[in-house]
């Protein structure tokens, strides 16, 4: 395969390295209009990493358009330049170039945050906060393009090579171009010209205002993928007229809007390269450069679509988001050892949801590049730490501990590492998960930490070995004991003993068909909706009994993937009892359950199989309590596998400073 993924390529002025761009995303890092050192060192390790091109977030253009920027500096004023200078310093060291993503997030800020009414140019409610934006002024939207003119001079000042427009979905100038939510009747609304006409003075300002000094482009959702909405046959058409009007000189596409959000970041078993035939045709139309971006999980990948002629750069957010230095390890000739992103929208989409910073499942150092930095004191090599469990928290930590200068042995009692996330990964469309084991055994290789398989740890073991420490990451098994656990459900043991349960291991251990199977859900997780899934193309009839509103509820509408669960519920074959517990299962086995909303009781009859869905509970192991001693992951308390990953990750300082300053 050619290689034109790592090839320079010039737009007007500028030469980029390679076609590999850091896509624009929000990191929660930023307090204000001037980057936080935090932020600064997230990019920085991008650029770091290998990216030709990095993109900041996008940088708000009025007060009501963002509510970082209510309090503080904001980009409009000219104090912000010297804190620009510092991060387009530290990008351009590593030989790489960046853009300033600026955006209005239309009707999706809330007044809640800025104290104003947000502004779009028709009173079309927001998808997300249900709020009804005030219809834009022709004076509001002179001062929208006044204050992006000015934005464009600082960031000129400040050292940025281009600047990109946010025209996605439902930012502004997006819901500008869509007829479904712009139906003015001035000069912004009805025809296309008059649609584009906004981004058309904006650009043209801009232009008149930095010249050449700035590349100038947009990034824009060219098909917004509902009916009535922006098509990319329109959208290709603007890109051209703009482009021969000599104020265009890349655009970034995507697709998908807040109508069909998950397009915009695919999740784990989605489509990949969505946008990909957008590109194409934008590109093929309005011959200019163009950026694409949308689950293009791998390098390979990347090249096909550069190969093809699609598109010119590569667009990746949350690959990088969970490897910094994967283009470095490609070019080093180690992709084996790259993170993939897992596409499971846990901790970046998820958090950035409940308005939280950003993290990763995959790279929990994610924006903590400083703070879980590991320095390799060679002292503790003579130290040597067991860690027992072969599951991610235990193969996180031996890397990590490694990493930080300690000898190690892993010790594992199956024939393979990875330990539940295995079996997670048996589900149809949910084998990614093996992407957070596949590469970290390779680094175990690298660092040539010892593993040893199929043996069980005992104290005999221990004695043997005879370390300085032990990391206990032995995990937890799915809950199924008679305790009562919550209020919710509490008469499903009154007659049984749990026996009569299975678990969702139990399930994958031997997938069931043709039953009639009940699954009583008080996780709310997303894997639930995966099972459910499976279940039914196995021929089940599935019934799903949770005290939740819906199916997957909360995860997948935190990680904005409802659109999935929703497609779940129209399936044959299965009924959802929400907002109900269980009261009784009675002598014949049959279920009675009490929909707590109405109060009213349902008899659902005999099941060939009850699953019980509860969480986990922590394993325990026996072992001489003489051991210096930590335990981390899901056998500490069980969470999920971003807190597993993560207790793997910060072990190694936190018995560093054991060893080190004697802390305990
Ligand atoms: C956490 C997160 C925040 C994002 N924020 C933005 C944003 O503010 N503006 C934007 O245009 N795209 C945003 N995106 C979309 C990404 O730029 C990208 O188009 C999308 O994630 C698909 O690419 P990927 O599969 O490589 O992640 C965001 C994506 C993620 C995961
Ligand atoms: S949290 Fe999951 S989807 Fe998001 S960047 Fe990390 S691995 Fe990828």
């Amino acid at each position: 395969m050619t290689n034109q993924l790592f090839t320079p390529m010039s737009i007007a002025n500028k030469t980029f390295k390679n076609r590999v761009v850091c896509a624009p995303h929000w990191t929660n890092f930023n307090a204000s209009a001037s980057y936080t050192q935090r932020y600064i060192d997230y990019l920085s390790a991008r650029a770091e990493g290998g990216a030709g091109w990095v993109v900041t977030e996008p940088m708000g253009t009025t007060q009501n358009s963002r509510a970082e920027i209510v309090e503080g500096l904001r980009g409009w004023d000219p104090e912000v330049i010297p804190n620009w200078k510092q991060l387009t310093e530290r990008i351009h060291s590593f030989g790489s170039k960046i853009s300033i993503t600026i955006g209005h997030a239309g009707r999706n800020a809330s007044w809640t945050e800025t104290g104003q009414p947000s502004w779009a140019p028709s009173p079309d409610p927001s998808v997300i906060t249900r709020e009804i934006p005030k219809e834009i002024s022709h004076k509001e939207i002179a001062l929208l393009i006044e204050r992006i003119s000015v934005i464009a001079q600082n960031a000129m000042a400040a050292g940025f090579d281009a600047i990109e427009i946010q025209v996605t979905a439902d930012y502004l100038f997006g819901s500008f171009l869509s007829p479904l939510t712009n139906y003015r009747t001035d000069q912004y609304g009805g025809s296309l010209e008059n649609r584009m006409r906004a981004l058309r003075e904006a650009l043209q300002l801009v232009r008149e205002k930095v010249g050449d000094k700035l590349l100038i482009g947009f990034r824009i959702s060219a098909d917004h993928m509902v009916k009535g909405g922006l098509t990319k046959e329109e959208s290709a058409e603007v890109i051209r007229i703009l482009k021969e009007e000599g104020i265009l000189d890349f655009v970034s596409i995507i697709v998908g809007s807040y109508y069909s959000l998950s397009a915009i970041t695919p999740a784990m078993g989605g489509p990949i390269g969505l946008a990909v035939e957008a590109a194409k045709y934008v590109r093929d139309v309005a011959c200019l450069p163009v950026v694409v971006a949308g689950r293009i999980p791998t390098p390979e990948h990347a090249e096909e679509v550069i190969a093809g002629e699609n598109a010119d750069f590569i667009a990746f957010a949350r690959p990088f988001i969970a490897d910094p230095n994967w283009p470095n390890k490609f070019l080093a000739g180690k992709s084996e050892t790259i993170y993939p992103c897992l596409y499971c929208n846990q901790q970046c989409v998820t958090r950035l949801s409940q308005k939280l910073p950003l993290s990763c499942v995959q790279n929990p150092s994610a924006g903590k590049e400083k703070l879980l930095e590991i320095s390799n004191l060679s002292s503790l090599n003579k130290k040597h730490i067991c860690v027992i469990g072969g599951g991610p928290a235990g193969i996180e930590a031996a890397i990590s501990l490694r990493k930080a200068g300690f000898a190690i042995t892993l010790i594992e009692q199956s024939q393979r590492l990875g330990g539940r996330l295995l079996l997670a990964a048996e589900i149809p469309g949910r084998q990614e998960w093996l992407n957070v084991i596949k590469p970290r055994i390779a680094v175990l290789e690298e660092l040539k930490i010892e593993v040893r398989l199929e043996t069980e740890a005992d104290s005999k073991l221990l004695d043997e070995i005879n370390p300085d420490g032990v990391i206990f990451a032995v995990g937890a098994k799915p809950w199924k004991s008679p305790q009562y656990r919550g209020e919710m459900n509490s008469g499903l043991f009154s007659k049984l003993n749990g026996s009569e349960f299975s678990t969702m291991d139990d399930l994958i251990d031997a997938p069931p068909r043709n039953k009639n199977i009940v699954l009583i859900d008080e996780t709310g997780k997303r894997s639930i909706v995966a099972l459910v899934d499976w279940l039914l193309e196995l021929g089940n009839q599935v019934s799903v009994v949770t005290s939740f509103p819906y199916l997957g509820y909360p995860a997948m509408v935190l990680s904005q993937e409802w659109a999935i669960a929703r497609d779940t519920f129209k399936k044959d074959g299965i009924t959802i009892y929400p907002f109900t517990k269980v009261t009784e299962i009675d002598d014949r086995g049959a279920i009675n359950v009490l929909n707590v909303l109405s109060g009213l009781p349902e008899n659902l009859g005999k099941f060939d199989q009850i699953v019980l869905a509860f969480g986990d509970e922590s394993k325990n192991l026996s072992f001489n309590e003489n051991y210096q001693h930590w335990k981390i992951g899901d056998c500490a308390s069980p969470r999920d596998i971003g807190a597993a990953l993560s207790d793997g990750q910060r072990i190694a300082n936190i018995v560093k400073e054991h060893f080190v300053d004697g802390v305990n």
